[in-house]
């Protein structure tokens, strides 16, 4: 099938690369030249694991182009993917003007019977937006679908490969037959691919984002009850995660949750309860709660030294928003160097793939950026964990004492053991565990 996807981020980049995997012809439309020049010449502008040979190949093979020209890209096309992103905008609202602007191109190129795939995530109702947009372009007899992407930075070619369903929001047969044809390839072990109608695809969403943080905010919220009783976050976790009922994931504490979806994505939820009257109480407190852990280790930090850090400096290992991504958009990692610097400190940053996009985002002042892990450590008063890659997670720690001024780590990750670290000789201060050193209680 000939496919058009309109933005060649995260998730456009991935999905036209894993269609064009399954056979298809995917043309790749951006507005960014020097993107699409970049991935013309054969480089992948963002750090995904198992993307590169993807694109290579199915570049090689003649079975995905990159523009900037609509023109090249839509007609003949018979799903065209829209996913350009949806930055946060005013009170939280999700900001759809890219996707109209889009739309407005593509409404320009369209071919009569082709599919309008809403990839980006959307506020209910955005779909029916773009089908008028597309509609005053100019574009006749088209369809559209509303099929949220679910994939996760880190493992998103994975995600897209092998999903656990596609949810496909359609109000024709056309746009199902379309959408059923292209993830057939996709889900041969038997994952389903879900129709409902439009509002309830681009809702779920949300709902889906939403969940996941809120079971993230409320073990972070535990985790500080812990800090006051004695308990042991990982235990609650264990012991509530083998519960069928609850299930092991999103349940691990931490410096709180960023990246491009959660915040924004909770935030847009509760933005569009307020403008329907309806008061979403659960979101809104899963946004209040991560607020404030976002700031955790700081805390813990100041309450360790003083106040005023003058003179301080702290290693900082982890600036992505998770692991195995580049993407620092509302990293927890960026507001605690923020907080250190304002406090007076200095830091010496490291993380494996994201220091260019951290780098244009922190302060010129104050920031080293360092080759490798231990060098960030040289003189540093304390070492802050916050990204928990896989190469952090055992160091060698005789080197980590040598090379620190002092052996204090704030682990807001959990990745060491409390006993181990109080063994080797370490002050160790984890979310809501046993720490080892002066009474550093979160309360
Ligand atoms: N990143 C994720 O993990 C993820 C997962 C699921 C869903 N989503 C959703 O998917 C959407 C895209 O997210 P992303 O992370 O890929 O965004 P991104 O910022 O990485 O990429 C968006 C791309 O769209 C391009 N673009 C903007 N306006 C355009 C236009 N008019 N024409 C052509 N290209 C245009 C930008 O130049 C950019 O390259 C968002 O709605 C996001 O919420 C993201």
């Amino acid at each position: 099938m000939n496919v058009a996807v309109v933005g060649t981020g995260y998730v456009g980049l991935v999905a036209g690369a894993c269609l064009a995997e399954a056979g298809n012809f995917v043309t790749c439309v951006d507005i960014l030249e020097d993107r699409v020049n970049r991935l013309k010449d054969g480089a992948t502008p963002i750090y995904e694991p198992g993307l590169s040979r993807l694109l290579g190949n199915n570049r090689k093979a003649g079975r995905l182009r990159f523009t900037t020209d609509y023109g090249e890209a839509v007609p003949g096309a018979r799903a065209v993917f829209l996913a350009v992103g949806t930055p946060p905008g005013a009170d939280g609202q999700a900001s759809v003007g890219h996707v109209i602007r889009a739309a407005r191109s593509v409404g320009e190129h369209l071919s009569e019977n082709a599919t309008v795939v809403m990839k980006s995530t959307v506020p209910v109702g955005t779909s029916e937006l773009v089908r008028k947009e597309l509609s005053e372009a100019g574009a006749r007899g088209f369809q559209m679908c509303a099929n949220p992407e679910f994939l996760k930075q880190g493992d998103a070619v994975n995600d897209f490969m092998y999903p656990d369903r596609v949810v496909c929001g359609v109000d024709s047969d056309v746009a199902r037959d379309t959408m059923a044809r292209l993830y057939a390839p996709f889900v041969r072990s038997g994952r389903p691919v879900l129709f409902m109608d439009i509002p309830s695809a681009e809702l779920a969403k949300y709902a889906a984002n939403t969940m996941l943080a809120a079971r993230i905010s409320f073990m972070n919220e535990l985790s500080r009850l812990c800090e006051v009783t004695g308990a042991d976050i990982e235990d609650v976790r264990r012991a509530i995660g083998t519960d069928p009922r609850i299930g092991p994931y999103f349940l691990y504490a931490g410096t709180g949750f960023g990246g491009s979806c959660f915040p924004k994505d909770v935030a847009a939820l509760v933005s569009a309860g307020k403008a329907r009257g309806v008061d979403l109480q659960v979101a809104d407190a899963v946004l209040r709660a991560n607020t404030i852990q976002c700031t955790v280790l700081v805390r813990k930090i100041v309450r360790r030294f003083a106040t005023d850090l003058t003179g301080r400096r702290f290693a900082v290992w982890g600036l992505a928003f998770k692991p195995e991504t580049d993407d620092t958009r509302q990293a927890p990692s960026l507001k605690i160097i923020r907080e250190l610097l304002d406090a007076g400190a200095t830091v010496a940053v490291h993380d494996p793939a994201a220091m260019e996009k951290a780098k244009a985002e922190l302060p010129p002042r104050g920031v080293d950026y360092c080759d490798n892990e231990y060098d960030a450590l040289d003189g540093a008063d304390g070492l802050v964990m916050v990204t928990e890659w896989m190469q952090y997670r055992q160091p060698d720690w005789q080197q980590v004492a040598a090379r620190m001024k002092h052996g204090i780590v704030f682990d807001g990750r959990n990745v060491f053991d409390p006993r181990l670290m109080r063994e080797r000789g370490f002050e160790h201060y984890p979310i809501g565990r046993i720490q080892t050193g002066p009474d550093l209680i979160d309360a």
